[in-house]
C-alpha cells in the first residue's frame, strides 16, 4: 500500500463517486478503479458498499478512511517541515563595502529576510577587490560595491549611479551654497578622502573625478574611514566628498551640500558569480528594486 492509494480512496469517499474523484484526481476513472479494488484486495475487505449510489463507505471503510486522511495530513506535515529545515541551512552570505551601510544596504537585507524568513543570511564588510576572490572562491554569494572591477568568472551588474556630496563645516562659507557646488569651487580646499587602503577605493574614485574634470587638488590628506573624515569635517579642519547615503551620519555643525557635476557619482555594483542563477540571488535582485521604488530612487533595471 502507497500513499497514492490512500490518496485515491480518500478522493472517491469525498466526491461519493468514482467519475468525480478520477476528475479530481486528473487521472481516467479506469485505473483509479482498479487501484481501489487493489486496495481491497491487499486489505481483504470491501471498503464500499456494492452497489450504493452515491457511493457509501462500509464500517471498516469509514475507518480506513478517518486513518487515510490522518496519514495523507501527516506526510505533508513532514514534507513542509523538511523543506522548511532544508531552508534554514541555506545560507547567503554578502559582501559589502562599508559605506553601503549608511545607505540603503540595511533597508534591503532587511527586506529581504523578512521575504526570506528560513534562509539564513550573513554580511561580511569588505573592499571591492577582495569581493572578486571571496565571490570566486565560494566564501561570499554576492558582493556590494562601489568599483568597477572585471574578472571573467564574476558577473557585475551596475545598480545605481549615487549622487555625490561634500561634507562643510556649518561656518565654511560654502555651508551657504545649499543649492551645491561644482568640483572646480572646492579644488584648493583642505580635503579628506577615505579610506586610506587597500586600493583602488573610493578615495581613488575621488582622484579620478578631479583629474577627469583637468583639476589638481593639492591638500588632500587621506584617513583611514568614513566616520573619522567626518569627525574631522566637523572639527572644522576641512570638507569631504561622500555618496549622498552618508547624509545619514549626523553630526554637530555638519552639512551636506549636492556636487553639481554630471559625473560626480558614485557607481554602485551588484557582483556575482558567473553561472549562478540562484533563485536567492534573483529574489535579492528583485528586493533592492522593491526599496528602490519605495525610496523614490532612480534607477535602470538590469537584467540577471
Ligand atoms: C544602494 O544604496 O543602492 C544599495 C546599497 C547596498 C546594496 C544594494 C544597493
Amino acid at each position: 500500500m502507497e500513499l497514492r492509494h490512500l490518496r485515491y480512496y480518500a478522493a472517491v469517499v469525498e466526491e461519493q463517486s468514482f467519475t468525480k474523484a478520477a476528475e479530481k484526481l486528473f487521472i481516467a476513472q479506469p485505473p483509479l478503479s482498479r487501484q481501489i479494488q487493489n486496495l481491497e484486495a491487499e486489505l481483504g475487505v470491501q471498503l464500499f458498499e456494492r452497489g450504493s449510489r452515491p457511493l457509501k463507505t462500509t464500517e471498516a471503510g469509514y475507518f480506513f478512511y478517518q486513518h487515510a486522511i490522518k496519514l495523507l495530513s501527516n506526510a505533508e506535515e513532514i514534507k513542509a517541515m523538511t523543506q522548511r529545515i532544508g531552508l534554514v541551512e541555506k545560507t547567503v552570505t554578502m559582501g559589502f563595502v562599508g559605506s553601503l551601510l549608511y545607505g540603503l544596504l540595511p533597508k534591503i537585507v532587511y527586506l529581504f529576510r523578512q521575504q526570506h524568513p528560513y534562509l539564513k543570511i550573513e554580511l561580511i564588510e569588505m573592499s571591492t577587490k577582495d569581493q572578486i576572490m571571496a565571490l570566486k572562491e565560494g566564501r561570499i554569494d554576492v558582493g556590494f560595491g562601489r568599483l568597477r572591477i572585471s574578472d571573467p568568472a564574476v558577473r557585475r551588474v551596475l545598480l545605481r549611479d549615487e549622487p555625490l556630496m561634500v561634507a562643510v563645516h556649518a561656518s565654511h562659507p560654502l555651508a551657504q551654497q545649499k543649492e551645491g557646488v561644482y568640483l572646480a569651487d572646492i579644488v584648493d580646499e583642505n580635503q579628506f578622502l577615505y579610506p586610506s587602503h587597500p586600493k583602488p577605493n573610493f578615495s581613488t574614485q575621488v582622484r579620478h573625478l578631479f583629474s577627469e574634470h583637468g583639476l589638481d587638488p593639492r591638500n588632500l590628506k587621506e584617513v583611514r574611514e568614513i566616520q573619522l573624515a567626518l569627525g574631522l569635517v566637523a572639527a572644522g579642519e576641512g570638507i569631504c566628498i561622500v555618496p549622498e547615503s552618508a547624509r545619514t551620519i549626523q553630526l554637530p555643525h555638519l552639512h551636506y551640500i549636492p556636487v553639481l557635476d554630471d559625473s560626480a557619482k558614485s557607481p554602485i555594483f551588484l557582483a556575482i558569480r558567473s553561472m549562478d542563477e540562484s533563485d536567492h540571488i534573483r529574489s535579492l535582485f528583485d528586493c533592492i528594486y522593491q526599496v528602490y521604488d519605495l525610496e523614490a530612487i532612480n534607477y535602470d533595471r538590469a537584467v540577471i
